[in-house]
Order: C-alpha cells, then sequence, then structure tokens
C-alpha cells in the first residue's frame, strides 16, 4: 500500500515528536501493509524543502538501520492561502514528486478566492492533490464541488479515518459518496503519531473495498504511478456524486 499523506518527520510540525516516534510510526505503516509513504510535513515559514529533503535522508538511513523496509519520500501539506502561488514560485512549497501539490482547504469555509487560486495554482504548472476535501464543511453539503474540482484536473485524497468513520458520521457519509462517484484517487492517513491518529490503514482498505472495484489502485498503485509521472486518472471515471458513480461508468 501507498500512504500519500503522513506526518512523519519528527518535529517539524504536529506530527511525531521525536526519531522514536518516527520509526514507531514506519513500523506501525508496515504492519498494516504500507510500502510506501510520503512524508507530507505542513508548510511552514520555519521549514524549507531542503530541511524536509534532510529529514526524510536520515529517516531513510534509520530505517534501514533498524531494518524497517519502508519507502519515505518528501513532500509537503500546503495551505490554501492567497500568496500560494508566489511561494511555489519561490521554492518555499515542496510538491510531492517536483509537481504534485498536496493542499488541505480549511475545515469549515471555502474563502472567495478558492477557485481563482486553484486555476493560478493549475497554471503554474503543479497537479493540485485535494487533501481530505471530504472534511470540508461546504464539500459535506455539496459533494458536487469536488466534482467540479477533478473535472478541471485536481486530484484527490481521501485519509482512511475519514472512511473508517473516525471524524464522524458526515465526514464518513462524504468520504463515501467521493469514492462511490469515482472522485477519488488516493488515500492517506494523515498520521500524527503513533498512538492518537496513527499511520493505520489496514482496515480502511477493507473497507475501501466494499465501496469500489478501484480499492487497490486508490490504496496502492495509483501513488506509485504518480511517482513514476505515470498517473492519469481513468478517463469517464469520475462522476457528480449521487448519480450512480463508478457503477455506471463500469457498466458501459
Ligand atoms: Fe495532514
Amino acid at each position: 500500500m501507498f500512504d500519500l499523506h503522513c506526518h512523519i518527520l519528527p518535529g517539524v510540525d504536529d506530527g511525531a515528536d521525536s526519531w522514536e516516534e518516527s520509526l514507531e510510526m514506519a513500523r506501525i505503516s508496515l504492519d498494516s501493509g504500507v510500502r510506501t509513504v510520503v512524508a507530507t510535513p505542513h508548510m511552514s515559514p520555519d521549514l524549507s524543502p531542503e530541511q524536509v529533503s534532510r529529514l526524510v535522508e536520515e529517516l531513510g538511513l534509520r530505517l534501514s538501520a533498524q531494518g524497517l523496509p519502508l519507502k519515505v519520500v518528501p513532500g509537503m501539506e500546503a495551505r490554501l492561502e492567497p500568496d500560494l502561488p508566489e511561494l511555489l514560485r519561490s521554492g518555499r512549497v515542496l510538491p510531492v514528486g517536483g509537481r504534485y501539490l498536496l493542499l488541505e482547504l480549511p475545515h469549515f469555509s471555502l474563502p472567495v478566492y478558492t477557485g481563482e487560486l486553484l486555476f493560478k495554482v493549475m497554471l503554474s504548472g503543479y497537479q493540485v492533490i485535494l487533501a481530505h476535501p471530504e472534511r470540508n464543511a461546504r464539500v459535506m453539503e455539496n459533494p458536487g464541488l469536488v466534482f467540479e474540482w477533478v473535472s478541471r484536473g485536481m486530484l484527490v485524497q481521501v485519509n482512511s479515518g475519514s472512511i473508517l468513520g473516525k471524524f464522524g458520521s458526515r465526514v464518513r457519509q462524504a468520504a463515501e459518496m467521493l469514492v462511490k462517484a469515482g472522485l477519488v484517487h488516493f488515500l492517506g492517513s494523515d498520521a500524527h503519531s503513533a498512538s492518537g491518529r496513527r499511520p493505520d490503514m489496514g482496515e480502511a482498505v477493507k473497507v475501501l473495498g466494499r465501496l469500489t472495484p478501484m480499492a487497490q489502485e486508490i490504496a496502492a498503485l495509483n501513488g506509485h504511478l504518480l511517482l513514476q509521472g505515470d498517473f492519469a486518472p481513468p478517463e469517464g471515471a469520475a462522476q457528480p456524486p449521487g448519480t450512480g458513480g463508478w457503477r455506471r461508468w463500469w457498466r458501459r
């Protein structure tokens, strides 16, 4: 499996506190079947892409020393803010694989500039991966927003905890609706620790398998293709939520 969203690096955000905790998170990932993790600390003026790359390198050495066969790839989780295009241009944000920007929306609102900003980021040559849009209150009210974004070329990551109902039933329903509509491309643990929000994705993948025939693609294959620069969402798979989703596409 492939975890596209994990706060596994120590001491840089509200994720792992220490190298011990990072290694414990790595063990949990491996035990649940994950083989590749993208380290996605929150973007911050105090954190440079070079620092992230150095920490990923050191984590790799520590994992090898412990005999833990987990591959860790550098990235960041960006926030929706007006100067994001400028931060990208000046190299202050680290897109996954150099081109894919993992971007979280605010939890409660969608600022008026959202559409324009997403468009600007895409225009400057980056592909947006929306991080857990199912947790945004406006998306919960209107999941059709995600269909519009995906139709414009954006990609979507849902949280394993959302699928399991760990953020409440409304978030779970939104996540299910997006999965069934073919609007989800990647799964991420969005883990922050080894004890609270853990990087265990095993249970979520089982549930995902009951929602869509694309579970393996979402939980594993698509992430690997993304890193190779070979990922393209299946044409016509995305449908407006609540209209039959992948079933309609599958039966064509
Ligand atoms: Fe996150």
